[in-house]
């Protein structure tokens, strides 16, 4: 016969259970997590290529923000200032290692990058419209995300 007793030592085992069982998938990070899926061909740098890129990277993000704040401020020249810094410029320092590592395909999207950010640029010195560099900005990203749809990195 099960007493009274034994049921409620076993259920507060049982919370118990189910609390630290909770608690370890909320706040451990341990549950599983669906990663979608990753076709994107792996392009290998040595470290300080792969640094370099992806600062790189995150310039890109910087600009298009000035670009943006230039637009919502009706501010053309800040827009030339961000835009040129990731333009024509910028290609002259691009290490020739990180070219000859690259595939094709990628590196020609790496250069219509920087070539749409030197037309926001000089469409915004000769005849500064917002549609016009909106709409460029539009076509940027889209460069931006469809490399980042083929390729991904990692260090050699
Ligand atoms: C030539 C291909 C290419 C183009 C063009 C490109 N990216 Fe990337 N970007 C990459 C790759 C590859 C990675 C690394 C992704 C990975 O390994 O998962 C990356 C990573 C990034 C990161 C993460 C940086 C970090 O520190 O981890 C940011 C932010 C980013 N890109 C922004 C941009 C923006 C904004 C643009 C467009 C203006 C852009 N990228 C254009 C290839 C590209």
């Amino acid at each position: 016969m099960f007493t009274k007793r034994f049921f409620i030592i076993t259920n507060i085992i049982l919370l118990t259970l189910v609390a630290v069982l909770g608690y370890i998938l909320l706040f451990t990070g341990t549950e599983m997590v669906k990663l979608p899926e990753d076709n994107r061909v792996v392009v290998k740098y040595a470290p300080d290529l792969k640094k370099l890129v992806l600062s790189e990277m995150r310039d890109y993000l910087e600009v298009i923000n000035e670009i943006q704040n230039g637009l919502a401020e009706n501010d053309p020249q800040k827009i030339i200032s961000a835009a040129t810094r990731q333009g024509d410029i910028s290609l002259q320092e691009t290490p020739v290692r990180l070219l000859k590592l690259s595939p094709l395909q990628c590196k020609q999207m790496g250069f219509k990058g920087h070539d749409i950010f030197q037309t926001i640029a000089d469409s915004a010195k000769v005849n500064f419209k917002r549609s016009t560099t909106i709409r460029q900005l539009s076509e940027l990203t889209n460069n931006c995300i469809a490399c980042h749809k083929t390729y991904r990195l990692e260090t050699e």
